[in-house]
């Protein structure tokens, strides 16, 4: 393939040409009419570890791309933090309205996929999968199966473990903008107040922090009522004025129209994927806005809750580990983005390389 193709993949082939990756189970559910997407990027470093996402896509096209782009970032997080896992992701797509009963169904068979491949891929949650579904889809698919409920097994939701992560990249960049990681004061704005956004603004209240929150459901409003959380419409989170924003919902919200609208000072990724395409990165960095990546920020609840699972860690040591990890491969990033002239993803991705 010549260059450009593997920079700017136009078709689905070209993209999964491109992708590097070991695995792509392209599997029809016809009960449910629905696709499941089973990415294994890397096994080089363990088993292929990665959440499951249901998601209203748009096409089988839109799916693939996405599962490509997500399993990617996983072997990239859990090399970023040291940690011994190869990344992969799976999707579903045609499965978000089904009936409670057909869903429960699909997520029985998709167990039953897993464990054909042997060991080769084991999932968690992410967008549209819960510790409820965990359980379901552990019915075949255990042991390959993490974050089942405490009374089936499993260590739960990743998403505190995911939040105590982005809240130490939040301080990270406190100290680094600011002199200090108080956040007396500051304003972070949430896009986003799912299962990691709202257990992260639990957290920078607790600290002190003022909140702009938005989220395209409005009963999610309900989850934190509070004096210093204001919340805003979706469409007008990104250009809300604030210190650091933080991407808490879906991935490709940087683009390089949304960026010049961007008022903060730093961008935290929790969602993963925030930038559309990679020449949006240095378009951040061209207007000074500082950036934690978020394959290193946001991967906290994998690499926590695979230390808890499968080499015995305590919670407590999971908080610990999360946190270290994370502050020690921020710390690489900037480091090795100086040296090299590269703004922070650019940076961040060629170290993982
Ligand atoms: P979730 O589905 O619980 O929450 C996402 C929230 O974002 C929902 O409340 C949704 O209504 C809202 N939303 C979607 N589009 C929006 C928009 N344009 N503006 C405002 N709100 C919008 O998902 P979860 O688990 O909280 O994950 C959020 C992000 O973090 C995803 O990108 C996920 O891949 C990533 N992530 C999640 C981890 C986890 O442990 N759950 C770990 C690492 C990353
Ligand atoms: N949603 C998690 C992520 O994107 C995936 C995950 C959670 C994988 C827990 C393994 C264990 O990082």
């Amino acid at each position: 393939m010549n260059d450009t193709r593997a920079m700017h993949p136009r078709t689905t082939g070209e993209a999964i040409e491109s992708w590097n990756g070991e695995q792509l189970e392209v599997i029809h559910d016809p009960p449910s009419g629905a696709w499941i997407i089973i990415a294994v990027h890397s096994t080089a470093a363990g088993p292929a570890r990665g959440g499951t996402r249901i998601f209203p896509y748009r096409s089988l096209d839109d799916a693939i791309l996405d599962v490509l782009a997500l399993s990617r970032a996983m072997t990239a997080k859990f090399r970023a933090l040291h940690f011994p896992s190869g990344g992969g992701k799976a999707v579903v797509f045609g499965a978000t309205d089904l009936s409670p009963d057909a869903r429960k169904q699909l997520l029985i068979r998709y167990g039953s996929m897993i464990a054909a491949l042997g060991g080769r891929f084991a999932t968690g949650p992410d967008i549209g999968t819960s510790p409820e579904d965990m359980n379901t889809i552990a019915v075949h698919g255990a042991p390959y199966v993490f974050c089942r409920t405490p009374e089936h097994g499993g260590a739960g939701d990743s998403a505190p473990l995911t939040a105590i992560g982005v809240l130490t990249a939040v301080l990270d960049m406190s100290q680094r903008i600011f002199g200090s990681e108080a956040l007396h004061g500051r304003t972070i704005a949430l896009q986003g107040l799912g299962s990691v956004g709202l257990q992260l603004a639990q957290r920078l209240l607790d600290r002190g922090a003022s909140l702009v929150v938005a989220d395209l459901d409005p009963q999610r409003q309900q989850t934190l009522a509070h004096p210093d959380v204001c919340w805003v419409e979706p469409e007008q989170l990104l250009a809300t004025t604030c210190d650091i924003l933080v991407p808490c919902a879906v991935g490709g919200v940087l683009t390089k129209t949304t960026i010049p609208q961007l008022r903060c000072r730093g961008v935290v990724g929790a969602a993963n994927n925030i930038f559309a395409d990679p020449g949006a990165a240095p378009c951040l960095a061209a207007r000074g806005i500082s950036l934690a990546p978020d394959f290193l920020a946001n991967a906290g609840g994998a690499v926590g809750i695979t230390g808890i699972e499968t080499l015995g860690w305590t919670a407590k040591q999971a908080e610990k580990e999360v946190a270290s990890r994370i502050r020690r491969a921020l710390a690489e990033t900037y480091a090795y983005a100086t040296k090299r002239g590269l703004d922070p993803q650019s940076a961040a991705l060629e170290l993982q390389m």
